[in-house]
């Protein structure tokens, strides 16, 4: 499908490109829907093997954005930026004020967060040309807080009283992973970790009691819930195929291989919370931040164990997977708010 095509089919609202012959830069600006609010999205950095690779990163991770906050019942649209190169720093020296005015010519309709290749210290390059920008403090400690609402919700669903004595495999102990371990430890969960890095792991195992397994173990572990915090797409056939875990919340985005896994976990009885419900605790901690206000955040970050259970209701009565499911009730949310009020705000 052509990129053009991309942007009918999905129903974008505007995808704006810049080539700065001075600076060098190549970037995109996707907008996929501001029916709920000005759009809000991380700013990727990374070098693509295709400049057409990058524009079509930024429109997918446009749109997840949109489903992430809607169902989040945030008043932010989905938005999302790239930046194609690899995220150096003399790279972020000529690119981040160029790609900060290409933003700032937007009006608000896009608001910058970090992602992979940047962090605060480049959200502040930003701040100098853009009004409105997240990610200048740490969204991870929100996001983990998400995931572990969204793992007692979803056992509880499953008929279980508590987290106390039931098992967690956790993969990846980074900003995420690292501060929910302690969360479910704290809760009397028994904790699995494994991660690529063993220093993160002895440091799990001394200071928060959680068990080490080998990283080629960790996916495939005798647990009650699995949850991956590293990288997308590790949940491929040959994983799903020896899986052992009753449950999947995920704190990595699109853990799911392909998205008609999500029909396989379903045939097999796994349950599966999709992880634009579970780790939108971030995106959560950016709107309090957009509003100057952390009133309402923890009121929030508990309402992600009620969307899980939302959808994994819905799912059972419709009789289809909870990825599907997800999708149709965040288009609905969409649908109610735009009849109800027109999009922020007008294209001039
Ligand atoms: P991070 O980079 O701090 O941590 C990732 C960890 O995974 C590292 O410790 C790394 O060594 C480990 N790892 C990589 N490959 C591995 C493998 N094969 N087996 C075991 N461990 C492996 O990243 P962060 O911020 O903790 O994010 C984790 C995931 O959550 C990412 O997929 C990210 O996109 C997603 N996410 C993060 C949010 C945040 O607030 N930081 C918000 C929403 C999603």
């Amino acid at each position: 499908m052509s990129i053009l095509d991309v942007l009918d089919t999905d129903d974008f609202e505007q995808l704006t490109l810049v080539r700065d012959p001075e600076s060098g830069i190549r970037s995109a600006v996707a907008v996929h829907d501001t029916t709920m609010g000005p759009s809000l999205g991380g700013v990727r950095m990374r070098a693509y093997p295709t400049h057409d690779d990058a524009v079509r990163d930024a429109l997918a991770l446009a749109r997840a954005m949109t489903v992430k906050s809607a169902l989040a019942g945030l008043d932010l649209g989905g938005g999302k930026s790239v930046i194609d190169a690899e995220p150096t720093a003399s790279n972020k020296a000529r690119f981040l004020p160029v790609h900060a005015r290409h933003i700032a010519s937007l009006g608000g309709r896009y608001v910058p967060g970090a992602d992979m290749g940047t962090d605060a210290s480049d959200m502040e390059v930003l701040a100098k040309h853009v009004p409105v920008v997240s990610s200048r403090r740490a969204p991870s400690p929100f996001t983990a807080r998400g995931v572990f609402r969204a793992v007692g919700a979803t056992l509880e669903w499953a008929g279980e009283r508590d987290l106390a004595g039931r098992r967690v495999a956790v993969q990846g102990l980074g900003k995420v992973g690292r501060a929910l371990v302690t969360l479910l430890r704290r809760a009397g969960a028994s904790v699995v970790v494994a991660d690529v890095d063993d220093a993160r792991v002895r440091e799990a195992r001394d200071t928060a009691g959680a068990v080490p397994v080998g990283a080629d173990e960790i996916l495939t572990a005798d647990v009650d819930v699995l949850c991956p915090c590293a990288a997308g797409g590790v949940l491929t056939a040959d994983v799903l195929a020896g899986l052992r875990a009753r449950a999947v919340v995920s704190g990595a985005n699109n853990p799911l291989a392909t998205p008609g896994q999500a029909a396989l976990l379903r045939e097999r009885g796994v349950v599966y919370v999709p992880d634009f419900v579970a780790n939108a605790g971030g995106v959560i901690a950016c709107e309090a931040e957009v509003h100057g206000s952390d009133d309402g955040v923890d009121t929030k970050i508990e309402a992600i164990g009620v969307t899980a259970v939302e959808i994994l209701d819905a799912a059972a009565a419709r009789g289809t997977d909870t990825l599907t499911v997800a999708e149709e009730i965040a288009r609905e949310r969409l649908a109610a708010r735009a009849a109800a009020r027109p999009a922020f705000p007008a294209v001039p």
